[in-house]
């Protein structure tokens, strides 16, 4: 004992000697240009990128922008929702969520605001009018906006719709989930179930019907947008050609066509099987059939078992026949409240038989089974081609009676509005610099003056944070002390178990060997020495 105590005190007293010494040096360096040394030192505040509510330049190519930043603005131009959900009841229908215009948890530039749903398990609705519709004409349409899960996301959307032109639409206090949209698209999960949505409705130019239309899904791996609470940016573009591209935080995640990589898709088939055409009586869709002509050879024994006794196996050595497998537990006690009369005779539980622990087996010995060399089974015939075979039988293809080409489903509903109309089981989801454009170079332009920013914040902070500690310590060397104690620890702990031949840790081990040598002992005399 005293020696491990003066091991440990040897070890401190070189860690503070270390320490004491390298603080000498620094202070002596210190000394000697203290004016540089305090610059780069000051251990200042997280570097502030200097943020400004974007501007777009030309006005033309945008038909909605929002920053959230001016709460004024804000409240003029968004109409939270007062509908009520249809079919359910009447409590749980309201939209009845809180949005509020608020700063960023965490990491926000000064004076950036976003909009943010501030309520969880209710539904919730806010929409804004465009500054003016957008046709689906010649130009792409481009969607993109920004959203932080500040508390995660369990299940829940951060999805957005543009709204379809028209009376359902024109009262943006009475949207709800059936109001018609254009497009949805954006973040979704529930559970394991991560999605980034891109539907559009789609109407039937033959009946006029709506259909929504649902995007394949993205390749890339979606988990750690919904989990790592940091702004991203999540892009739309749809282009005239019918073609899309999705993107998050700028990266292509997802792109294709409208006619090709959407289910249902926008166009049906030419053809269809005929509904009316039946699979004649007679059509043999079989390929093989048994050898009519085979018959079941006479020594072909259908009865003989599968497994038989093997008549060669013998008792192994050591096998204790007399001794039970389960005897009454010695050491069990009639409980005290046991009565006769009512519960009848007590009987000890049964416990494994100690004396069985090393013998090869107790009780009674069987031989085993093992399988029969004359097992043959059911006997059945071979199988040969059949000569009445006419192939897999299918149904007349005939033309599709719904059938229609449509070549633009770019060419949507035109959108009026934009809107968010969600339920999340996760709190306090932010929006941000939402923006509609014809225009790529001007989302592009947005997303740097808002997003690029933001990361650019996130990015500096977690690199100064590893640059405070580097300075702290330059400061005050004897956190050196602290490291090494603190990463000494573990390692004097393994010396002393391993290395130190120390009385106690040895007879500790010696102990638990002897237990087990001792409880083996006497049953392994009685095992055969032969094997
Ligand atoms: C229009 O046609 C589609 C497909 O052909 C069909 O599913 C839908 O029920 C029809 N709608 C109406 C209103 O007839």
């Amino acid at each position: 004992m005293e020696r491990r105590l003066r091991f440990l005190y040897t070890l401190f007293i070189v860690a503070v000697l270390h320490t004491s010494r390298i603080s000498t040096q620094d202070v002596d360096d210190f000394d000697a240009d203290e004016a540089t040394v305090e610059i780069e030192n000051d251990p200042a505040p997280p570097i502030d990128v200097p943020y400004e509510s974007p501007v777009v330049s030309d006005k033309s190519k945008v038909y909605l922008s929002d920053h959230f930043d001016d709460v004024a603005q804000f409240n003029k131009r968004w109409m939270k929702s007062r509908a009520m959900k249809e079919g359910i009841s009447e409590d749980i229908a309201k939209y009845d969520g809180v949005w509020e215009i608020e700063s960023p948890q965490k990491d926000g530039l000064t004076g950036d605001l976003g909009l943010v749903l501030k309520s969880k398990a209710k539904h919730a609705a806010i929409a804004s009018l465009l500054t003016k519709p957008f046709v689906f004409n010649t130009k792409p349409l481009i969607v993109q906006y920004e959203v932080i899960l500040q508390d995660g996301q369990e299940c829940g959307g951060a999805y957005l719709k543009l709204l379809s032109e028209g009376p359902d639409t024109r009262n943006l206090a009475q949207f709800h989930d059936k109001s018609p949209y254009t497009i949805m698209f954006g973040p979704d999960k529930c559970g394991n179930d991560h999605k980034l949505h891109f539907i559009f409705r789609h109407r039937n130019p033959l009946n006029g019907s709506i259909e929504e239309k649902h995007c394949k899904k993205p390749k890339e791996r979606l988990e750690d947008f919904f989990s790592d609470k940091l702004p991203h940016l999540y892009t739309l573009i749809v282009n005239p050609d019918n073609t899309f591209e999705i993107k998050i935080d700028r990266q292509v995640v997802n792109s294709g066509s409208l006619l090709e990589d959407f289910t249902p898709s926008v166009n049906p088939p030419a053809e269809i099987d005929d509904p009316n055409d039946k699979k004649p009586d007679d059509w043999d869709e079989r390929e093989k059939i048994p050898d009519p002509e085979a018959v079941k050879p006479d020594d072909w024994d259908e009865d003989a078992p599968a497994q038989i006794v093997d008549e060669f196996a013998t008792m192994p050595a050591g096998w204790l026949e007399n001794e039970p497998t389960h005897i009454p537990d010695p050491n069990a006690k009639i409980p005290e409240d046991w009565d006769s009369e009512m519960d009848g005779a007590w009987e000890p539980p049964l416990i494994d038989n100690s004396a069985c622990e090393n013998a090869p087996g107790c009780g009674r010995w069987e031989p085993p089974l093992i399988n029969n060399p004359n097992y043959k089974g059911k006997w059945r015939a071979p199988l040969i081609d059949n000569p009445n075979y006419k192939g897999k039988w299918r149904p007349r293809r005939i033309r599709n009676p719904d059938y229609f080409e449509d070549k633009e489903p770019f060419k949507m509903h035109t959108v009026s509005a934009v809107g968010f109309e969600l339920w999340s089981m996760s709190k306090d989801i932010l929006f941000d610099n939402i923006i509609i454009t014809d225009d790529i170079q001007v989302s592009e332009q947005w997303a740097a003056d808002t997003f690029d920013k933001k990361r650019q914040k996130i990015a500096r902070d977690s690199e100064s944070l590893v640059q405070r500690i580097a300075n702290l310590t330059n400061e005050y060397p004897i956190l050196w002390a602290v490291y090494i104690i603190v990463l000494g620890i573990p390692v004097v702990f393994i010396l002393y178990l391993c290395c130190k031949p120390s009385s106690s840790a040895a007879s500790l081990v010696k102990a638990s060997t002897v237990s087990q040598v001792g409880e083996g002992d006497a049953p392994r005399k009685r095992k055969p020495r032969k094997e």
